[in-house]
Formats: structure tokens, sequence, C-alpha cells
């Protein structure tokens, strides 16, 4: 597995607004989705081409469009959903499916209430969209059935990741074709599994109800 932690100052600045307390949920959501398009651009830099001939006024020439099978898109709710567009805006032939995870508060456990995407993956990039790694529980769990179904590349696109989190990925899916993306590697999870020093519960800033 490989991490990238994307060094860029519109990242930081953008970032930091985010952390802010006093950030109120739209401002959240732009931001977020302003940030997964500047993550974006990194997270794709593999992503599969192919070539293609065309005419411009001027002559004859050639060059590359998105590759098929397309691209699959999951963002994991409810948090990643406010990461979505800022993605597919820049992958205009992805499609989307969707897994709905939730965190056991008490055991840290993650578990799926429902799953939307296609059977086969085989051959397919995925990219899935989760704005924290604090524990990796919900990701592993994802990422697990993504490479079930035969998803051969997987990028996880996360705002904010904590040393735990990623140690842990690197531990269960050891050898697999994954790569997070992230914004910053924060400094420790605490006992609840927040991340620190992170921004909080990221669905409930993003939406504004726990
Ligand atoms: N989920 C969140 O929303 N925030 C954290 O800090 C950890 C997990």
């Amino acid at each position: 597995m490989r991490t990238h932690v994307v060094d860029h100052p519109l990242v930081a600045h953008k970032l930091t607004t985010l952390r802010d307390e006093r950030t109120d949920s739209p401002t959240f959501r732009r931001l977020s989705d302003e940030l997964v398009t500047l993550l974006a651009y990194e997270a794709t830099r593999d992503v599969r081409t192919e070539q293609v001939d065309i005419r411009t006024p001027v002559t004859e020439t050639t060059g590359v469009r998105l590759a098929r099978p397309r691209p699959l898109v999951v963002p994991i709710l409810r948090a990643g959903l406010g990461m979505l567009e800022g993605l597919v805006r820049l992958l205009p032939t992805a499609e989307v499916g969707f897994m709905g995870m939730v965190r056991n508060e008490d055991t840290l456990e993650a578990s799926t209430y429902a799953t939307r995407m296609p059977e086969d993956l085989s051959g397919r990039q995925v990219y899935v969209v989760d704005p924290m790694l604090a524990t990796g529980g919900t990701l592993i769990a994802a990422i697990r059935e993504l490479i079930k179904r035969g998803a051969d590349d997987v990028t996880a696109i996360c705002l904010l990741a904590a040393p735990e989190g990623v140690e842990a990925m690197e531990r269960e899916l050891a050898g697999a074709p994954v790569t997070v993306v992230t914004a910053a590697l924060d400094e420790r999870l605490n006992d609840n599994g927040y991340i620190v020093p992170g921004l909080g519960d990221a669905g409930d800033r993003m939406y504004g109800v726990a």
C-alpha cells in the first residue's frame, strides 16, 4: 500500500479553515468539495487512458481519453457523500457506487448497512472517498469488498488520516493494490477514536446533525 500526503499551500489553507470549529456547515461542505478536487488531481495521476485520433481545426493529431472500463467512484455514506461531486467533476466518465457503513462508537468496529455497486469489478480502477481515516476499520472493510469483487486498483481519498489508521491499512491490506491520498497525516487518535487535532465528526460538521 502507498500513502501520499498532498503537500500544497492551497490544500493546507483550506484544511485549516475546515478544522476550525467556527466554520459553519455550508462553508465546511464547500471546502470539502474544493479540497477533494485538489486531492483528486493527485489521486488520478495514474488513471488509465487510451489513445484517440482527432482533428483540430488545423490538422489531424492524436490525444487521450479516459479508458474503459470506466472508473468507479464509491463514497462511503454518510460523510463520503460530501466528497462525491468534487471527484466526479474531474472524472466525467466515472460510474458511482455506494457503500453505507457505520462505526460503532463503543467498539469502533465498522459494519455495512447498504451496498449498491456492480458485482463484477474486474479490471476496474476504483476511487473510494471517506473524509476520515481514523482506525482504518471502515476503509479496510470497504476495500476488502472492492477487491473481492475484482477491483485491481483502489485509491482511497481522505481529507485527514491518523497514523494508527494508515498502519492498520498497511497491515491488513499488505500487498494489495491500494493507494491512500490525504491532505494531512495528523498526530494520533484519542481514546474515543477521534483524530487529533482532526476536525471533529466530519458527518456532523457537514450535515449539521448527529
Ligand atoms: N470520524 C470522524 O468523523 N472524525 C474522526 O476524528 C474520526 C472518525
